[in-house]
């Protein structure tokens, strides 16, 4: 493509007597690579291009730059007036003061730089790389502004040997690049643009307007790519649920670079959840889409060779619920339907399009994994549960029972307002799958979230969770060990090892990292929980490692960061060996 340009260049500049410009024409062109961020993605498929056999005059360039200036600051002007006198009174959960306060404060980024190890010693199993992702806004937000909102940034940590090296970039989203672009934020934030009627309505003109004068296209994405991260056949992504996954890589310098928007896993798709189940034992992904049009919710899997199968359209959900996440056994996919509902007509009454149903009662839809289409599928209330995060599922009784272990939102009314009365009960769901019933029970006492287990037990039956202890949320005030045998037959906690920090210092979601990751008969907790920890006292962050099978989960090393990393949400931990193959 590069060169298809430049040659147009170099052939037209030699003649100042240029003809008329040719009419638009349809060029059909075999496209190996298109280069993104200096590196290139392979687009195996013909692509039909339309092109304008146009030399590109300096003066031509001149042009479109005075136009593109001309509209930016055309748009932003319109943009500081919809903030300064249309925008309803900034509540917290959208004030930018008060979101993005303390650590949460966004950070430029950091190239690769050593850190020093200030307390034990990391393990060679360690030798690989944490990343977490979390919202990270480039611009300071002009008006309202909501902490799901911000572009992504992963804050990498790379060991080797014992060695440290702390990185952050952003992903390089479409979102990203055409904001750096222009020089400011343009694509509204679905989590806060839309506060009060005349904000909400003036900010939909001003968008339509931009996607007139072709200076935004929302056919190339939305999304900040902000929420979690995902190794799906040997590739790491990205994700965040409104886009595509972004393809990212680590180089051999220690660094992170986004190689592009991955449109396709053998055929193409729209969005994907942000927590896709990796079976580790057949390799294969099992995602889901939700959408505010019908089918609102469609199902599914990428093989273990990468190629993405038929689509499973769910139709029996008959509202648009945020369904953030869900579960895999090895033979079902089981569907949370929660009492938060998307719906857009709310913008029309300036709030934004999301909006809890107190009169909907909860259910779980269930689906045979390998389900053809949704025939088989069969839905059941669960009143009282709504569930954001799914850690595990499996199944007993021959297949009769489908366990599943996830956290509750007890107050599902403030999810998205005021995160910090939220209290999450972590549970255990048992599905009977003959006589159609459900039983829960909660496992432990805790506000706990954003828990994790051995990634090796996905979709089979494991006994031990790791969660955060919500302090409050989105504050992480420790770690908790739950040891779920303990479930069966005590109603009681089931907490067996614990560690919160002290006072004024706040972690983040745990990852759990096996020692022996490929040792079948290494004991399920045999590992270490890593993650980073900040300390409000002094400003100061640091990625801990604790010992998953210690009483206290004891801390065996302390890396202090060179700068601070910015709370965040979910990461994940990638070995040495896998990193080559990326
Ligand atoms: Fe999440």
């Amino acid at each position: 493509m590069d060169s298809l340009s430049s040659s147009f260049l170099q052939k037209h500049a030699l003649h100042h007597s240029l003809p008329p410009p040719p009419p638009l024409r349809l060029l059909q062109l075999k496209i190996s690579s298109v280069k993104i961020d200096e590196q290139y993605t392979k687009v195996p498929h013909l692509t039909k291009i339309f092109i304008r056999a146009q030399p590109k005059t300096t003066q031509t360039i001149r042009r479109r730059r005075r136009k593109n200036d001309f509209l930016t600051i055309f748009f932003n002007s319109l943009e500081d007036f919809i903030c300064k006198f249309m925008d309803s009174p900034l509540r917290p959960s959208i004030d930018p003061n008060h979101v993005l306060s303390g650590n949460f404060a966004p950070v430029k980024e950091l190239p690769p730089t050593a850190c020093s190890v200030v307390s034990g010693s990391l393990p060679p199993s360690l030798n690989g790389a944490y990343i977490r992702n979390g919202p990270n806004p480039q611009f300071f937000p002009r008006g309202p502004y909501h902490l799901f909102d911000g572009d992504g940034m992963l804050h990498f940590i790379t060991i080797s040997d014992g060695e440290a090296t702390l990185c952050s970039r952003f992903v390089k989203t479409y979102k990203y690049n055409l904001e750096r672009e222009i020089g400011s934020p343009v694509i509204p934030n679905a989590f806060s643009a839309f506060n009060g009627l005349p904000a909400s309505l003036a900010r939909c003109a001003v968008t339509i307007g931009r996607v007139l004068a072709r200076q935004y296209d929302p056919r190339r994405g939305i999304g900040a790519a902000n929420t979690s991260l995902a190794l799906i056949e040997g590739k790491l992504f990205a994700l965040c649920e409104s886009d595509l996954p972004y393809r990212i890589k680590l180089t051999p310098g220690g660094d992170i670079i986004t190689l592009g928007r991955h449109e396709s896993f053998g055929e193409p798709f729209m969005t994907m959840t942000a927590h896709p189940k990796i079976d580790a034992d057949t390799g294969e992904a099992f995602a889901f889409r939700h959408s505010i049009f019908p089918p609102f919710l469609t199902y599914f899997r990428i093989n273990a060779e990468g190629i993405k199968q038929p689509e499973i359209p769910i139709f029996s959900l008959n509202k648009a619920s945020l369904i953030h996440d869900f579960a895999v056994t090895k033979n079902y996919a089981v569907f949370p339907d929660t009492q938060v509902l998307m719906e857009p007509r709310e913008i029309l009454k300036g709030r934004p399009p999301f909006r809890v149903d107190p009169e909907k009662v909860p259910r779980m839809g269930i689906i045979p994994r390998y389900a053809a289409d949704e025939r088989e599928m069969w839905w059941i209330e669960v009143p009282g549960c709504n569930i954001m995060h799914a850690v595990n599922a499996w199944e007993e009784d021959g297949g009769d029972t489908i366990l599943m272990v996830a956290p509750n939102i007890l107050e599902v009314e403030h999810s998205l307002e005021r995160m910090d009365l939220i209290r999450a009960s972590l549970e255990r769901i048992e599905i009977n799958v003959k006589k159609k019933t459900v039983r829960r029970r909660a496992v432990a006492t805790g506000n706990l979230d954003f828990a994790v287990i051995n990634p090796a037990y996905v979709g089979k039956k494991n006994r031990y969770v790791y969660a955060a202890v919500g302090s409050p949320m989105p504050k992480i005030g420790g770690v908790v060990k739950i040891d779920l045998s303990l479930s069966t037959t005590d109603s009681g906690d089931c907490t067996v090892a614990s560690h919160l920090y002290p006072p004024g210092c706040y972690g983040g979601e745990p990852f759990f990292v096996a020692k022996e990751p490929d040792n079948p008969a290494a004991e399920e907790d045999d590992g270490y929980l890593v993650t980073y920890l900040h300390n409000e006292n002094v400003e100061e962050s640091k990625f801990m490692v604790m010992d998953a099978k210690s009483p206290t989960l004891e801390i065996i090393a302390a890396v202090k960061l060179p700068r601070r990393v910015p709370y965040g949400f979910h990461g994940i931990f990638v070995p040495e060996c896998d990193i080559k193959r990326l």
